[in-house]
């Protein structure tokens, strides 16, 4: 499973980048306002930054604004992906983008439907949002199961995107179902990494070793 970090502080990034494992990053429009930086800036060291795909959100919510962003977003780099949310507008902007070899991430998604007409359109990625979901009492991961279900059984190429994680369970089960990718906050990539026995453990050998030196 590919792992993106979701975020555009980029200090986070690079820390990320720097664990060796990252595959990309999504953005959204929240995520730049935390940083206090312009979008401009944000966009453009990102990008240059990360080799793997780097979603940026178009803010137009209709058709003729949201291809006249994408066309400015393109801008930044080859590695750009669209972020565009599943509205009627943002379906029909997909396919047209799509359609001219552009990579789309549907964002916002909430349901399986939304998911199949997304891939219909030709959209790269889908982002499902689990931990909005699980705050309303939906089971997010369910929909993860759903789509992924659904994409095999027609052989839709588009990547599901697991968004809006808010714990590594959420990981582990994305990647028991199948998930092509998860965008991850930093907190929660680093929580990947603990492991109380992990801790214990390494003290012990350590202070076992002051009992037999080791050289090397
Ligand atoms: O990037 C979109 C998504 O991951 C947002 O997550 O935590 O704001 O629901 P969250």
């Amino acid at each position: 499973m590919k792992l993106f970090i979701d975020s555009a502080d980029i200090r986070e990034i690079q820390e990320a980048k720097d664990m060796g494992v990252l595959d990309g990053v999504t953005t959204n429009p929240s995520l730049v306002a935390k940083t206090g930086r312009t979008f401009e800036e944000v966009a453009q060291e990102i990008v240059e930054m990360v080799d793997g795909p780097v979603s940026l959100e178009v803010l137009a919510t209709d058709y003729d604004g949201m291809i006249r962003e994408a066309e400015e977003l393109m801008k930044y780099g080859d590695n750009v992906v669209i972020k565009i949310p599943l509205i009627l507008d943002g379906l029909k902007a997909t396919k047209t983008l799509s359609d001219q070899g552009i990579k789309v991430n549907n964002t916002l998604c909430f349901s399986p439907m939304q998911a199949m007409l997304a891939a219909k359109a030709g959209a790269a990625y889908i982002s499902p949002f689990v931990g909005r979901l699980d705050d309303i009492s939906q089971d997010g991961m369910e929909l993860i199961d759903t789509i992924v279900q659904i994409y095999s059984n027609y052989m839709f190429e588009t990547e599901v995107l697991v968004a809006s994680v808010r714990n590594p369970i959420h990981l582990v089960e994305s990647a028991r179902m199948g998930a092509d990718v998860a965008t991850v906050p930093f907190g929660v990539i680093k929580q990947l990494m603990k492991h109380p026995l992990t801790d214990i453990g390494l003290q012990k050998f350590l202070a076992d070793a002051k009992k037999t030196p080791q050289k090397g």
